[in-house]
């Protein structure tokens, strides 16, 4: 099977490709490589904005997944005109062109903040979606555009996933449990905005089995599904943090609880994913502070601005070459 992953080379695209070439898939990217190439070398790369793939670069592809864009709340409030252009647009157009090009299967990176700011009851794919900011209006935009294709010969999947946490090649530090691992590291104290808010967390670790179940679900399998490894409110989760590190490093972690408001509460019933998918989660809180335990040698210089999207796009909006933390995009398979 080829498959073509659109923003292969972030957050996401670079724990799950490795996965997917050990399963003996062929892979490629099309990436901008804003923040690097942490890829293995049997990946194939095409160093451009996916916007200038066309219909006959498509031909040879059996699935494409999007994983690109602006992905989270400060780089869609940043700069809004990008997000809802790569957000929005750039998977409709992917999987208008995918579906056209005779690709079989198109999976989307969709989000639970689409959830907006809920009532605090258990929210399926059937609930309402309220969202008022760019971010999560941007997501359920790419969500709409690309499952309107969905048809008996083009599979779209859509996969709602919570707030992913854990280790990936190309790392990031502004997610919650990750920001909270640093900060609990660093300088020994979680700061808690909020700890009455719910998040859906999704381990990494589930976010690629969740790729593997939708890549290898039946070809008649289309539709939206929420996928997440637990509920939590934020303060259980800073709890969770504080006490895996303490007993794991023996170092105290203080709390600061504070009660600033938030726009986004809501948590999910996976369900769907658990019947039609096969998905079952793994993984837990302790269980990422453990693997982020485990493979922190690999991103403790804490303050590499590479581990946080905003300050990356920033820099890329400011007309400045981003230093990248491994070796250059190649260009070509
Ligand atoms: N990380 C999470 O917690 C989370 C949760 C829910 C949904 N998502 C969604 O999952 C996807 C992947 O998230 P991530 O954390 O890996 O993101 P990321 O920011 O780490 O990576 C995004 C990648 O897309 C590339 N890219 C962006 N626009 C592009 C374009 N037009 N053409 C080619 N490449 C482009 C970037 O260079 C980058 O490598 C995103 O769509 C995000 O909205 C992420």
């Amino acid at each position: 099977m080829r498959l073509l992953i659109a923003g292969g080379a972030g957050y996401v695209g670079s724990a799950l490709i490795p996965k997917l070439l050990d399963r003996g898939y062929s892979v490629d990217v099309v990436d901008l490589f804003w923040f690097g190439n942490h890829l293995p070398v049997e990946a194939g790369i095409l160093n451009k904005d996916l916007f200038d793939t066309t219909v006959e670069d498509l031909k040879d592809y059996d699935q494409v997944v999007f994983l690109a864009g602006l992905s989270n709340d400060p780089m869609a409030e940043y700069s809004p005109s990008k997000n809802f252009v790569y957000n929005a647009a750039a998977p409709a157009y992917l999987a208008y062109i995918a579906k056209k090009a005779g690709v079989r299967r198109y999976i989307y990176a969709s989000s639970c903040s689409i959830y907006g700011y809920t009532v605090n009851e258990l929210y399926d794919e059937t609930r309402p979606v309220s969202s008022s900011y760019p971010y999560g209006i941007s997501k359920l935009q790419g969500e709409q555009a690309v499952m309107n294709l969905a048809d008996d010969s083009f599979s779209v999947i859509a996969l709602r996933k919570g707030t992913i946490s854990g280790y990936s090649p190309r790392m990031r530090l502004d997610l919650i449990v990750n920001t909270m691992f640093r900060a609990a590291h660093c300088d020994g104290a979680i700061t808690i905005n909020n700890p009455a808010i719910w998040r859906p967390i999704l381990a990494m670790d589930d976010a690629v089995s969740a790729y593997i179940r939708a890549i290898e679900s039946h070809e008649s399998v289309s539709g939206i599904f929420n996928v997440a490894s637990g509920n939590y409110t934020v303060g259980e989760v800073g709890d969770l943090v504080k006490a895996e590190l303490e007993e794991q490093i023996g170092a105290k972690v203080n709390l600061t609880i504070r009660h600033l408001q938030d726009f986004r509460n809501y948590k999910v019933s996976i369900e769907k994913a658990k019947n039609v998918l096969s998905f079952h989660p793994q993984h837990d809180v302790r269980g990422i502070v453990k693997q982020l335990i485990r493979e922190k040698g690999k991103f403790s210089d804490w303050t590499n601005p590479a581990y946080y999207n905003i300050q990356v796009l920033r820099d890329i909006e400011s007309g400045m070459t981003h230093p990248t933390l491994s070796r250059p995009a190649v260009v070509g398979r």
